[in-house]
């Protein structure tokens, strides 16, 4: 019987569950192996981010599409819609294994808006520093 995410555990659940399916995909996962040294770390601070976002308790002062624009960077301009359908596909898919109700409707709804936000950043990076010839995808 699956409930919906009800505190910072179920959030904790939620995000372990969805790096183990991420690290291990051909696909996404050395874009985050090949950046994250601590996963520990990584997974605290993902567990406060969306804490944070579902209960409206502020422990996360990052500051997401600035990293991503980092991690574009880092990989050469390959950060790609592609890419992002891929990370919401899994976050979607994590999410209705684990949980159901209201909670995972609003994870769903501001993670695909969140995508959006984040891959306009990466282009807007991208027109103000025009890449080099190594890139692989063009805007
Ligand atoms: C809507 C989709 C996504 C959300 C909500 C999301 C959220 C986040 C958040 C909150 C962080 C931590 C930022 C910080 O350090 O303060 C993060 C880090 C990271 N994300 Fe995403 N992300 C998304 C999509 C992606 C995609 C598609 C990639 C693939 C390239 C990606 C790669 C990374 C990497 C490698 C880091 C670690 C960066 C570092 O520690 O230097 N993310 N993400």
């Amino acid at each position: 019987m699956k409930t919906d995410l009800r505190n910072r555990d179920d959030v904790a659940k939620l995000v372990h569950s969805f790096y183990d399916k991420i690290r291990i995909n051909e696909e996404i996962g050395p874009f985050f192996n090949e950046t994250i040294h601590d996963w520990d770390a990584h997974l605290e601070k993902l567990t406060d981010f969306w804490e944070s976002n579902l209960f409206a308790i502020r422990n996360y002062y990052g500051n997401p599409p600035q990293v991503h624009v980092a991690v574009d960077q880092k990989f050469h301009h390959t950060v790609n819609p592609d890419i992002f359908g891929l990370w919401l596909n899994l976050w979607f898919e994590t999410l209705e294994e684990l949980f159901e109700g209201e909670n995972v409707e609003t994870l769903k709804f501001r993670s695909r808006k969140m995508g959006t936000v984040f891959m306009m950043a990466i282009y807007e990076n991208r027109r103000q520093n025009p890449y080099d010839s190594t890139a692989q995808t063009k805007v």
